[in-house]
C-alpha cells in the first residue's frame, strides 16, 4: 500500500478485535476519542460480540480480524489478543494499510517485535503499545520532575510488580510459553520496566544479569483468586504440567552512561501484599512511588531531597487519573499529526528487547549484551 489513509479530518475510523478485558478498555478508549468512530470489533466470542456490540453502538461485528479488515474500511485499529497473535495481526493490518495500537507485550519474542517495527516502515504507518500504568498521574509527575532535572541525574532505580497470589489462570494462555512468549516478566514486568524507562527518561540499555523461577505455577499454587477487574479464573484451569512460564523472573539492567536499574516481576510470591512500585535515585534527591495493585491500596508519590541542606520531602500536586483512554487519545494524535516515522514502535522495542536479554541470561547464567 502506498500513500497515506487520512488525507482529511474525517472522523477516523476504527477497530477493536479481542473482545477480553484489554480489548474493552480499547473500545473505551475509541468511544471517548474525539472525532473518533468506533465502527467495527472482532473476536471468537459471538456473545461477546453481541454485548460489546451493542454497549458501544458498533454494527461491524467480525469472528476475525481478516473479515473486519476486508469489510470495515478501517484507519485505525487495536490488537487485544493473546501476545503471540500481536505480531501476525499488527503485520496484517499495517500491509492492509491500517495504523496500529497493539496491546503489551509488544510480542511473544523480540524477533517478532523487530518484524512489527520493519513492517510499520515499510508502509509508512503508525505502530504504538498500549503502556498504560505511566499514565497513572504519580508517574506522569515523576517523569515531569526528572526531566526537569529537580533530582538531578538519575542513577540507580528499581522497579517491580510483586503479587501474593495473582497467576492469571494456570493452564490458561498466559501460562504457555507458544502464546505468551514468557511470564511474570513479559505480563507484569514489562509495565514496570516501562514505568522506569520513561521516568528516567529513556537510557539505552546496554546489558542484562536476569534470573528466573517457577516455583508456583508447576506445583499448582499461586493462581489468581477472588474477583479482580481481570478475567482470571478463581480456581487453575489446567494441570500444572501446562505451566511453562517463569511465576518469578529478576534482572539488573545496565545502561549506556552508567545507570542501573533493579527490575522483579513475580506473579505470586511469599509476602504480605502485592506491590507495584518505582524508586529512583538521582544526584540531587530520589523518590519512591506506588501505585495500587491490591484492593483497598492508593497511589503514593514521595520526592526527597536536601533544600539548603536540610532534608526535605515534596508531595507533588498530581493531574488528573490516566489510563487506556489516554493510551488511545494519543495513539490518535499520532496518526493526526502524519508524523508516522516518529510513532512506528521503537518505545516498545526497546522493552522487548530487554526481556529477551533477560530470558536469554537467565537461560546461559551470566549477563548478556544488548546491541
Ligand atoms: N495493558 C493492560 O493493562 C493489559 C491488561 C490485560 C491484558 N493485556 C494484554 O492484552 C492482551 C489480551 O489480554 P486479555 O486479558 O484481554 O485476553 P483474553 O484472553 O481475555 O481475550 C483475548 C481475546 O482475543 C480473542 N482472540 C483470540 N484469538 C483470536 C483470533 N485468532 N482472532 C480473533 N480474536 C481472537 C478472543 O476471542 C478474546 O476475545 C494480552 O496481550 C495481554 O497481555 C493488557
Amino acid at each position: 500500500m502506498s500513500g497515506p489513509t487520512v488525507t482529511t479530518q474525517a472522523p477516523l475510523r476504527a477497530g477493536v478485535v479481542g473482545l477480553g478485558w484489554a480489548g474493552d478498555q480499547h473500545m473505551r478508549g475509541y468511544a471517548a476519542a474525539p472525532e473518533v468512530e468506533l465502527v467495527a470489533m472482532a473476536g471468537m466470542e459471538s456473545d461477546k460480540l453481541e454485548e460489546l456490540g451493542e454497549q458501544y453502538g458498533v454494527a461491524g461485528r467480525y469472528a476475525n480480524l481478516e473479515s473486519m479488515l476486508a469489510d470495515a474500511d478501517l484507519d485505525v485499529v487495536s490488537i487485544a489478543t493473546p501476545t503471540a497473535l500481536h505480531a501476525p495481526m499488527t503485520i496484517t493490518a499495517l500491509d492492509h494499510g491500517v495504523h496500529v495500537l497493539t496491546e503489551k507485550p509488544m510480542a511473544e519474542n523480540v524477533d517478532s517485535a523487530r518484524a512489527m517495527v520493519a513492517a510499520a516502515r515499510r508502509n509508512n504507518r503508525v505502530l504504538e503499545v498500549t503502556f498504560n500504568k505511566r499514565r497513572a498521574p504519580e508517574v506522569t509527575a515523576l517523569a515531569q520532575l526528572v526531566a526537569d532535572g529537580v533530582l538531578g541525574t538519575i542513577y540507580y532505580a528499581k522497579a517491580g510488580w510483586v503479587r501474593r497470589q495473582g497467576i492469571p489462570g494456570i493452564g490458561s494462555w498466559f501460562t504457555q510459553r507458544a502464546m505468551a512468549g514468557g511470564g511474570a516478566l513479559m505480563d507484569i514486568g514489562i509495565h514496570a520496566l516501562d514505568m522506569a524507562l520513561h521516568v528516567m527518561g529513556e537510557p539505552v540499555p546496554s546489558a542484562v544479569s536476569g534470573a528466573t523461577y517457577a516455583e508456583f505455577g508447576p506445583r499448582g499454587r499461586g493462581g489468581a483468586r477472588g474477583a479482580g477487574s481481570h478475567k482470571w479464573s478463581a480456581e487453575p484451569v489446567g494441570s500444572p504440567e501446562s505451566f511453562e512460564v517463569e511465576d518469578l523472573g529478576t534482572a539488573f539492567v545496565r545502561m549506556d552512561g552508567g545507570a542501573t536499574l533493579l527490575l522483579e516481576a513475580s506473579w505470586a510470591q511469599w509476602i504480605e501484599e502485592d506491590s507495584l512500585y518505582l524508586s529512583v535515585y538521582g544526584t540531587d534527591g530520589g523518590a519512591q512511588l506506588h501505585l495500587p495493585a491490591g484492593q483497598g491500596q492508593e497511589s503514593e508519590l514521595i520526592v526527597h531531597t536536601d533544600v539548603k541542606d536540610m532534608p526535605a520531602v515534596i508531595t507533588p500536586t498530581l493531574g488528573p487519573a490516566g489510563d487506556h483512554v489516554d493510551c488511545v487519545r494519543d495513539f490518535v494524535l499520532a496518526v493526526r499529526s502524519g508524523e508516522w516515522d516518529q510513532h512506528g514502535g521503537a518505545v516498545g522495542l526497546t522493552r522487548a528487547e530487554i526481556v529477551d536479554a533477560c530470558y536469554a541470561s537467565a537461560r546461559q547464567g551470566s549477563e548478556v549484551v544488548i546491541g
